[in-house]
């Protein structure tokens, strides 16, 4: 039973606050929910939601900082410099090293929604690849298995959902024998969630006896890592460096010992990979040095007269793009959390179902509230060394972000394709092309087969002759 003290105690709290409405229909709640909403207050963080709240109708500027902004640096693609290559072999070696001493943890955030995407089950439940529909964890999962069999060390992979996917996730993982991984290799955690408020500052009910959350961001990660004791379950295994990525990416190469061994020689915390933009208003974050630290500003917040910027060679001034895929050293994530965590929250104006003031719910047909979420990169400066590597799309990146058009599955499904053609004719395999010079097949490699371009050499006599037409799956 909810003691009267603990209940004037959350009261005093709110109306300090000047959310005292979340009570307003106590008097209606049986005693488990209102043991539920007082639990869901007494974990808010009141001092930064007041000050939220008070600056909610602000739109993020970056005309402070503008004219400070200067592109960031970054590593070259491999092979553009022979200087480079001797560091990138260096690299290479270590990184190998690190993966097999099992030093490298495997990190995907999947705790998005897939609202774009039109997918209304866990997003890495999506079937993607070309010839036989795997889904996005499968694609992963076989990934990891296939490293650790490389490699001969036991890769965990550590998954992180939100509560609205957090049972199916599991459910899929567990009905899919873990995609070949060991149960005890994969760790599947819960994010944290942020109250949705309306544009007044008012934290809105879901319920008359629950508060409306959604989803802190993949910021979260940080804290949820730490939380979930997903950091000690790498300290136990010895794990130091967390390969992160986005689960909407089936092209990611999760063990790079080239970036994993840039990260370790330069004994950066938290590095990121990078692409040349396909143009200035490509819908990924930009890399910039802000008071000498490498950042991200998100496209949505990079004004275009700043994105437009160009060199006198035509290239862009602030060319580097973020594929949102990190390495993040274990004790970075833990010396975060044991001193402030505090990553800054960035709005998106969104329809939110509630409950007004007079119990009615109501499922607005306009924006009518705001969403708050925390992005992993604002981490970046916060870091005492991070490295970018420039990478190349037609490798890493292939999104699945939309329903149809730019990012969507055919875009990804034609670039999974493109990748094995190009793995398969620079190890010298002839793949049938039309007039037109398009490949007139359908090819999907699986991770058993090979990882990255240079294993399909050893391979070259299990491939069979492809004709035109053929739908071939390596395996
Ligand atoms: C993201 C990046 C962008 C980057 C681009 C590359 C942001 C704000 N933008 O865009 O800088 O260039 O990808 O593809 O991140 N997620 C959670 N929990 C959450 C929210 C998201 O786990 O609370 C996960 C999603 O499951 C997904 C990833 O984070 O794996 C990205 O989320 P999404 O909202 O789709 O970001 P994008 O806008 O696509």
């Amino acid at each position: 039973m909810v003691s009267q003290s603990s209940f004037e105690n959350v009261e005093k709290l709110l109306k300090k606050h000047n959310q005292s409405h979340i009570l307003s229909f106590w008097g209606e709640l049986g005693e488990s929910e209102r043991k539920n909403l007082l639990g869901q207050i007494q974990v808010l963080d009141f001092a930064k939601i007041a000050d939220l709240a008070a600056n909610l109708s602000t739109e993020s500027s970056l005309s402070d900082i503008d004219a400070e902004l200067v592109p960031a640096g970054s590593y070259g693609p491999i092979g553009a410099d022979a200087e480079q290559n001797l560091k990138y072999d260096k690299a290479i070696e270590l990184g190998k090293k690190l993966i097999s001493e099992g030093k490298v943890g495997a990190f995907v955030v999947a705790g998005g929604q897939g609202t774009r995407l039109g997918f209304d089950r866990p997003k890495g439940d999506f079937p993607i690849s070309p010839v036989k529909n795997k889904t996005l964890f499968r694609i992963f999962g076989e990934s990891i298995t296939a490293v650790s069999s490389k490699y001969g060390a036991a890769c965990p992979w550590y998954i992180m959902t939100s509560p609205m996917n957090h049972a199916d996730t599991r459910e899929i993982f567990r009905s899919n024998g873990y995609y070949g991984l060991r149960e005890r290799d994969v760790f599947i955690f819960e994010q944290g969630t942020l109250p949705n408020f309306s544009f007044e500052g008012k934290i809105l009910l879901a319920e008359k006896g629950r508060i409306a959350c959604s989803p802190d961001g993949h910021g979260g990660s940080l804290k949820a890592l730490y939380k979930s004791g997903a950091v000690d379950d790498m300290k136990k295994r010895g794990v130091e460096f967390i390969s992160y990525w986005q689960v909407d990416n089936p092209l990611v190469n999760i063990f790079d010992p080239l970036f994993i061994g840039l990260h370790a020689l330069d004994e950066a915390e938290i590095s990121s990979k990078a692409l040349v933009k396909t143009g200035p208003m490509e819908k990924v974050g930009n890399f910039c040095l802000v008071d000498d630290k490498v950042t991200v500003i998100e496209y949505s917040d990079f004004p275009d007269e700043v994105a437009e910027r160009r060199n006198p060679d035509g290239s862009l001034v602030f060319q580097l793009g973020s594929i949102a895929i990190h390495i993040i050293n274990a004790g970075f994530v833990e010396k975060l959390n044991t001193g402030v965590l505090s990553l800054p929250f960035h709005r998106a104006v969104k329809k939110i179902p509630h409950i007004d003031q007079s119990g009615r719910c109501v499922e607005p047909a306009e924006p009518n509230g705001i969403k708050l979420e925390t992005f992993i990169f604002d981490a970046l400066p916060m870091a005492s060394k991070s490295i970018i590597l420039e990478t190349e799309r037609s490798e890493e990146f292939a999104p699945v972000k939309n329903a149809t058009g730019v990012d969507s599955a055919e875009t990804a499904r034609e670039m999974m394709i493109a990748r094995a053609v190009s793995w398969l004719e620079s190890a010298g395999i002839t793949v049938p092309r039309k007039p037109d010079g398009s490949v007139d097949c359908v090819i999907e490699i699986a991770p058993s087969f090979a990882l990255e371009k240079d294993d399909i050499k050893a391979k070259l006599n299990q491939i069979p002759e492809i004709k035109p037409g053929d739908e071939v799956y390596l395996a």
